[in-house]
């Protein structure tokens, strides 16, 4: 079934419950991977709401999840966009930190989140993305989970939004070709 928002159609690209199977598999793995540990979750806000809750109800092991927001703003010339994260309200000194994210799309944003929670004295950093696109792969973040690779679609819905529209939509669309 097609969707439009605004001048833009879409077109179904992954179900509901193939992204809900994918979920449960990511976060099964990562059990295993933290048995004896106890993480805290960062969702990065706004795109990750969905995907963390889901992901959450599958997590085992004692954990913290706290959401986090990341404020983009228009450097210098030489410096190019600032990124920092915002809403950080605990100490990840020596904390097991598992970054959530909807998209990775050119990887910019990862990459600056990722150095930040290393200056913070974090014990370890990895990272949960639901996509990831194709140039992304091409940077070189170390992505532990990832739950479908896909190539540069335009993509709408769990999360994800166009103008700020479609983040309530379970199914994931793409626009249409
Ligand atoms: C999206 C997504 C990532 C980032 C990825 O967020 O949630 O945080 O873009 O892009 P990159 O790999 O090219 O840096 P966005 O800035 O659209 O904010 P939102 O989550 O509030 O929609």
């Amino acid at each position: 079934m097609g969707m439009r928002i605004k001048e833009l159609e879409f077109e179904k690209f992954i179900t509901k419950s193939t992204v809900q199977r994918k979920v449960k598999l990511l976060a099964e793995q990562i059990n295993e991977d933290y048995t004896d540990r106890s993480p805290v979750f960062l969702p990065i806000l706004n795109g990750a709401f969905m995907f963390a809750a889901d992901l959450m109800k599958t997590i085992r092991m004692p954990c913290k999840v706290s959401f986090v927001k990341v404020s983009s703003y228009a450097g210098t010339a030489s410096t190019g966009q600032l990124k920092t994260l915002v809403g950080l309200d605990e100490s990840l000194f020596n904390q097991d930190v598992i970054i959530v994210e909807d998209i990775i799309d050119t990887g910019l944003t990862l990459q600056k989140i990722v150095l930040e929670l290393q200056s913070l004295g974090t014990k370890s950093v990895e990272v949960i993305a639901l996509l990831r696109k194709s140039g992304a792969r091409e940077k070189k973040i170390d992505v532990k989970y990832v739950g479908f690779e896909i190539e540069n679609e335009f993509v709408l819905g769990y999360g994800l939004d166009y103008e700020g529209y479609g983040r309530n939509l379970t199914d994931i669309y793409q626009t249409k070709t």
